[in-house]
């Protein structure tokens, strides 16, 4: 260990890759878990994304891209934003990464220095908290309630900001909570924003945008007094059920997009020249695979809700978007089922893993310690069955 540096000895292992990882070897042992901890689609990629980029290997695909991405593609994501979002940017400040979590971690690396600090409200994206670490930053956390959805307050954002403020993530639709945002609370925020003394970036995370059940997305990029101050996060991971190619993008002020193409050129070079091509056509394809996923999750969220209601003790809300949710579970603390007594969320999942055979991931990992997290990217009928298991073993405690 000793050789290891403590830059990485102090990052934390994602929680929820071992949950996964638990509830698969669980599996392989041969027990029947229904893995609700994931935090992908299941759903396969659409064929003719598939095609496009077996094409592209049979074009000849195969070479270095150019490092911040293929021009076309950056053009085609400019565009995107513009149609879709009605947000102005040029295709010079976009820059295609190896998935939203590397642009993330680009532009973090980009803006931070020693000690700056970063607004971070929780419950968070795991990665958060770990790559401001790794950029030497430091984490602010902000904690929201579930009477407030999860939503972080002007004031509170107002009372977080210090002259060492430099950034503030903000995620919607939100991985845990599925919260979203309303154009209205975003203004706020974003008052708050510009009326600071010293510049304060917002990274916004819009991995989730088409996974919203609540009407149109809204980027906080759209206010122009704050426009220069947004780093916006989206890729093709979630709304394309295309996690595994590793496709995401920044738009950002042209500076922290040369910055973050610096970093990358010296780090991983461009990304993966077939999925860029794939990417490209999932961008300029029409949103109907898109939209049945949605519609599909719309109704799942829906299923685990009524599941949900029928468990006595499991304080929720309605999220709006992703296919996450977030319980409350501190009415379960300090109880026993007479074996095993609960004192915290991470005891409460294993013993629904150990008991039900089903596996979800402890709020602590989001910030969040009295919570839990559902995913709802399962089936119908593996929901069904994993909320009568829970409802079976949650009931014996007392
Ligand atoms: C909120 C959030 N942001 C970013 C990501 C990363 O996306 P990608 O797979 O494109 O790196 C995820 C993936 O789970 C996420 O939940």
């Amino acid at each position: 260990m000793e050789s290891i540096s403590k830059r990485i000895q102090n990052l934390s292992e994602s929680q929820t890759i071992a949950m996964s990882q638990k509830s698969a070897e669980l599996k392989a042992q041969g027990k029947d878990i229904i893995n609700l901890s994931v935090g992908q689609p299941d759903f396969h990629t659409p064929d003719h994304i598939k095609q496009a980029a077996i094409d592209a290997i049979h074009n000849n695909y195969t070479m270095y891209t150019p490092v911040a991405g293929y021009k076309d593609l950056r053009q085609a994501i400019a565009d995107k934003l513009k149609q879709e979002n009605g947000l102005d940017y040029s295709w010079q400040q976009v820059v295609v990464s190896a998935g939203a979590k590397h642009s993330l971690s680009n532009a973090l690396l980009s803006i931070i220095d020693p000690g700056d600090e970063v607004i971070v409200p929780a419950p968070y994206w795991v990665s958060y908290v770990e790559q401001v670490k790794l950029a030497e930053g430091h984490n602010v956390i902000v904690p929201t309630s579930i009477e407030q959805e999860f939503k972080l307050q002007p004031e509170q954002l107002e009372q977080a900001i210090s002259e060492k403020t430099k950034a503030i993530i903000l995620c919607s639709p939100s991985n845990p909570t599925g919260s979203i945002y309303t154009r209205e609370e975003l203004r706020a925020l974003a008052d708050v924003i510009a009326q600071s003394k010293q510049t304060i970036y917002v990274l916004s995370d819009e991995i989730y945008e088409y996974i919203n059940f609540a009407g149109q997305h809204e980027s906080i990029a759209q206010f122009p007094d704050i426009h220069d101050q947004v780093i916006l996060i989206n890729g093709v991971s979630k709304g394309f059920a295309m996690t595994g190619w590793r496709i995401g993008y920044m738009a950002a002020p042209l500076e922290i997009a040369k910055a973050s193409a610096k970093l990358q050129g010296q780090v991983t070079s461009g990304a993966c020249s077939i999925a860029q091509r794939a990417a490209l056509t999932a961008l300029n394809s029409d949103k109907s695979f898109t939209h049945q996923m949605k519609e599909a999750f719309q109704r799942r969220r829906d299923l685990v809700m009524e599941g949900v209601d029928q468990i006595k003790g499991l304080k929720k809300y309605t999220p709006k978007g992703a296919f996450y949710l977030f319980p409350e579970i501190s009415d379960f603390l300090g109880t026993s089922d007479g074996n095993t007594t609960i004192n915290n969320d991470s005891d409460l999942c294993f013993y629904l893993l150990e008991q039900a055979n089903v596996a979800l991931v402890p709020g602590s990992a989001f910030g969040s310690p009295e919570n839990i997290r559902i995913s709802y990217a399962a089936s119908d009928e593996e929901l069904q069955e994993a909320l009568r298991r829970m409802k079976t073993y949650l009931d014996q405690l007392r």
